[in-house]
């Protein structure tokens, strides 16, 4: 564990005690791993088959997956990465290297926008820590594949094919959702893999464009906006897994704040990093916020002026549900914003971070070895209005919570450097 740190930040000469003389950030990285390797081992020795990538639990606690066509099938290569990451144990290079591979084809999918966080966390993480040359290649075809959704009248990358309005009302083809600010840091990648800016230039288009039609004046988000393509124009902006058209989804907000952090680390333009803190501070300032900050699924459930046009039933619910997703990509955000800020602001976003990591590692939300379909968290929520995935693993909670847990390890060794 010493040298992993140590290697890690390539620091030979510092010493791995003063890593142990902060209790707090080391006892919760050291037991977040300590339960990922024991659950990650379980579903190594349960799940061979490599057409069916792990994604959360059935009700009697059982792993449920996907498809290779599914949005969250580089999540599970992506977390076995990051296990490599902390212990630099063979066995998980090996397992990591076996998923990623497996998701190749993926590099032509061009059906929806996903294809960023399926090859950015399988083959990204994969390449980041091996160097394979193969991988660069099929990171700049992922890329390319991308691109093929971008429109320039609109200026956005198209997210899915078409979009029906829980109204009824309509139906568009041109549907653009926050999740897409992800997809852009593939872009960024790939301009760096092979000299070719246009993909950094679709990127920072595509931020532009999402900066100036999803936010609302207080830094919440729609979840969906569907323009013209002939003009460019705005039709609408709804939900599709938020509480309502005007409300905050929980998930939708990280995905946001994740994204224009990204966007700033890439580009160092001063309107992303404005915008990324406020959208941080939509967060940590938000009175609906629970004490533990772990977000309920939307930040408006049950608020007068929010309005579901879904079929919602609010006796179904005692509590509402949270959503241990949003918070573990939120952690993540913060996390990297923090570096990017100063003085109180600094200490607010790191401090929150790490309130989040701190539930998240509590008996509250990490499982006990061997249950939760082997995921280390729970509680987390797919779609409520598609009344799917309600309160269960995710693996894409466990991806960014491992992230949030290696962010926070590397910071608070830069600090001691
Ligand atoms: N990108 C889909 C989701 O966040 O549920």
């Amino acid at each position: 564990m010493k040298i992993n740190v140590i290697s890690m930040l390539g620091a030979t000469l510092f010493a791995a005690q003063s890593f142990a003389s902060i209790p707090d950030t080391a006892s919760v990285v050291r037991s977040g791993f300590s339960v990922a390797e024991k659950q990650y081992s379980y579903m190594l020795n349960e799940v061979t088959d490599l057409s069916r990538y792990p994604r959360s639990a059935d009700p009697n606690g059982k792993t449920s997956f996907t498809g290779i066509g599914d949005w969250t099938g580089g999540f599970w290569p992506g977390c076995l990465w990051y296990v490599y990451e902390y212990t630099k144990g063979e066995k998980w290079k090996e397992a990591a290297t076996r998923w990623t591979e497996s998701l190749d084809k993926n590099q032509y999918n061009t059906a929806h926008h996903d294809i960023g966080f399926m090859m950015n966390c399988s083959y990204g993480n994969a390449y980041r820590l091996t160097g394979n040359e193969a991988y660069r290649k099929v990171l700049v075809q992922s890329a390319k594949s991308l691109m093929t959704r971008f429109n320039p009248t609109v200026g956005a990358i198209k997210s899915w094919n078409s979009f029906s309005s829980w109204s009824g009302k309509a139906v568009y083809d041109y549907p653009v959702i926050i999740d897409n600010m992800m997809n852009l840091e593939l872009l960024f990648l790939a301009s760096k893999l092979s000299g070719d800016q246009s993909f950094r230039n679709v990127a920072i288009r595509h931020a532009e464009t999402t900066l100036k039609n999803h936010y609302r004046p207080d830094y919440s988000s729609y979840h969906v906006v569907n323009y013209d393509t002939r003009t460019g124009k705005v039709l609408s902006k709804e939900t599709a897994q938020g509480f309502s058209d005007n409300s905050a989804w929980s998930r939708g907000q990280a995905w946001g704040l994740y994204g224009f952090t990204s966007v700033y680390r890439e580009t160092r333009q001063k309107r992303f990093l404005t915008a990324a803190i406020k959208m941080a501070e939509y967060f940590v300032n938000n009175k609906n916020l629970p004490a533990d900050k772990i977000p309920y699924w939307d930040f408006n459930v049950n608020q007068e002026g929010y309005k579901p046009n879904w079929k919602y039933d609010p006796a179904r619910f005692k509590e509402i549900p949270r959503d241990a997703s949003a918070a573990a990509i939120t952690s993540s955000a913060l996390l990297e914003l923090s570096g990017y800020v100063s003085g109180a602001r600094k200490k607010l976003f790191v401090s929150t971070a790490k309130e989040i990591l701190s539930s998240l590692s509590s008996a509250a939300y990490t499982a006990q070895a061997g249950t939760n379909g082997y995921f280390i968290l729970k509680h987390s929520v797919g779609s409520i209005p598609h009344n799917g995935e309600i309160d269960v693993p995710l693996v894409y909670a466990d991806y960014y919570y491992l992230e949030s847990l290696l962010r926070l390890q590397h910071m608070e060794m830069k600090d001691k450097i």
